[in-house]
């Protein structure tokens, strides 16, 4: 059994970093991409409140292909350049939007979202996927946000590729 849990009240940073370190213990080791991505869905969605929706899309040929993820089912194939998801992987630059109803061509996946954040997964200069949070709060994220999901990106990016 694995027994990971946010620290209650717990500042960002502490958040993120303990997110981090609860994904590269439960990664350690496992070299099955699908099972490491279903498994830091999981644990994104217990360490960060306020979510609906939050996990993959493997980038695959040119588009973005739904991977594991917690929240309602979603829309499969993403093309590269559109909505946020696909705006991220062909900049290769993370999505921070506020309100999603202000983003041209967002893809709404679950009515609820009112605010999103997508990071690239970039291994060895590839990208591999995109980590999609989506919230029913408006600007729900910030830079803080950001950076943790980037910093979560980067130490685990090499465990989602097999
Ligand atoms: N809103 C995303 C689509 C994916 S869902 O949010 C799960 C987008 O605009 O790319």
């Amino acid at each position: 059994m694995f027994d990971f849990s946010p620290s209650a009240g717990a500042p960002k940073s502490e958040i993120y970093r303990d997110l981090r370190e609860a994904a590269l213990a439960i990664t350690d080791g496992e070299s099955d991409g699908v099972a490491n991505m279903a498994n830091v869905a999981a644990l994104i969605w217990q360490f960060l409140p306020d979510l609906n929706w939050a996990g993959f899309y493997r980038a695959i040929g040119d588009e973005l292909v739904l991977g594991p993820f917690v929240g309602k089912p979603a829309c499969i194939r993403i093309p590269f350049g559109r909505g946020v998801c696909g705006t991220a992987a062909a900049t290769g630059a993370t999505q921070l939007v506020r309100d999603v109803h202000a983003f041209p061509g967002h893809i709404a996946c679950d009515g609820a979202s009112a605010s999103e954040l997508v990071v690239p997964v970039v291994v060895d200069g590839r990208l591999v996927a995109v980590i999609d949070l989506d919230s029913p709060l408006p600007a729900r994220f910030d830079d803080e946000d950001a950076m943790g999901i980037e910093a979560l990106a980067s130490a685990i990016g090499g465990v989602l590729t097999s």
